[in-house]
């Protein structure tokens, strides 16, 4: 694995870093309680927003991290009252159509059945659960990621949703029963057969034919279908590694490896990488902090999971990352509604892509809760929401 001559950050310096990120959510307790955060900062401050984005979980993950760090009671009772809200979000089916229910999910309502054992809110995750696999195509095998199910423009699944998968692992285990578990292991079967190119890149998005056999890869947030979106290879590395703690495929390691690798050869020297990372050292084009902050999480996973040697390496670059990120991207200047990590992106246009512009340049909600669960992996032997 490449190899760097930069700053680690210490132990110390961690708990320090995350004890200033406890304080900005402090502040933000009386804004994101009764209403959520929006996706991204707007001039680095977060509008609010209604629980109807697919971003919401972040910030109630942030804030049981907080409770985790204080044994705070004004945490928990925020992050309780944001529970109720998603618990009322799955029931009546507000903005579900999609498969990021392990991202609202797992960090809002899994947290608290971790944390407090609140039967709720297992009930909530579980039923968002339901909702997961209700998007599973048979033909060809994946979980849809958007829109009308069976829709030919929307016939695809994309790699963000390694990062849903979690929630299928752990509806299976508090259930018993093997389904949920069961579509994960599909859905990642396909994808590990599609998304990852030879070099270990990482196509966004992957097209399926109606009769179930491969199409193409293409993006929506990132610059080209043949480009790499920092974010996408960045919910590869972080993804995998995460299937592999569930299943212990050992394929699905390799793919963290292969993944990680490419990853490294597209870092600019500060190890943050461009939005997309087609861009190198010297472009002009904005960064994606939060890349960095779900690959340091990544890297600290997969610590858990190989050989001493290779787990030093990649806690001493997690390490390297997250020094960078508190140097140089970590918010200082506490306000209310102000967020954790600078410098994200969250889609970017280009002449080639299909998304909507937003989030340039800003704090983005899953970059500031990312860089908190790395931040506390580092401080305690911490129990996954994922
Ligand atoms: N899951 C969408 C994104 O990472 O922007």
């Amino acid at each position: 694995m490449k190899q760097y001559d930069l700053p680690v950050l210490t132990d110390a310096q961690a708990a320090a870093a995350l004890d200033t990120a406890v304080e900005q959510v402090r502040v933000n307790l009386p804004l994101y309680t009764f209403r959520c955060q929006n996706h991204s900062s707007v001039q680095n401050i977060y509008p609010a927003c209604d629980n109807d984005q697919w971003t919401c979980g972040f910030w109630p993950g942030e804030v049981w991290l907080s409770y985790e760090r204080t044994g705070d009671e004004a945490f928990k009772k925020t992050a309780m009252t944001l529970v109720a809200s998603f618990d009322h979000r799955i029931r009546h089916k507000i903005e579900v159509d999609h498969h990021d229910m392990g991202f609202l999910y797992s960090p809002s309502c899994v947290a608290a059945y971790k944390l407090t054992g609140d039967a709720a809110a297992r009930d909530a995750a579980i039923l968002a659960a339901d909702q997961l696999i209700s998007r599973f195509q048979p033909k060809g095998q994946f979980i849809q990621a958007w829109g009308e199910m069976g829709a030919p423009e929307n016939y695809r699944y994309i790699i963000d949703c390694l990062l849903n998968l979690p929630l299928l692992y752990w509806a299976s285990e508090v259930t018993g029963d093997a389904k949920y578990a069961d579509i994960a292991h599909r859905h990642i079967t396909t994808c590990l057969a599609n998304s990852f190119r030879p070099d270990g890149s990482t196509y966004h998005t992957f097209f399926m034919n109606p009769d179930g056999t491969p199409s193409h890869g293409a993006t929506c947030q990132g610059y080209r279908d043949d480009s790499f979106w920092a974010r996408g290879q960045a919910w590869g590395v972080y993804g995998s590694v995460l299937s592999y703690r569930y299943t212990r495929n050992p394929e699905y390691l390799d793919t963290f490896r292969r993944a990680l690798e490419f990853y490294l050869t597209r870092l600019p020297d500060d190890l943050v990488p461009y939005w997309d990372m087609i861009f190198t050292s010297g472009s002009e084009e904005p960064r994606d902090s939060s890349s960095a902050a779900i690959v340091a999480c990544g890297l600290l996973e997969a610590v858990k999971w190989v050989g001493a040697e290779e787990g030093a390496g990649y806690e001493k670059l997690a390490r390297q990352m997250l020094a960078s990120l508190v140097q140089h991207y970590a918010v200082t200047d506490r306000k209310p509604g102000g967020g954790q990590l600078l410098h994200g992106t969250y889609s970017k246009k280009s002449p080639y892509n299909t998304c909507t512009p937003e989030g340039v340049d800003e704090c983005t909600s899953w970059g500031d809760y990312f860089y908190m669960e790395a931040l506390t992996r580092l401080t305690k032997d911490w129990q996954l929401y994922w």
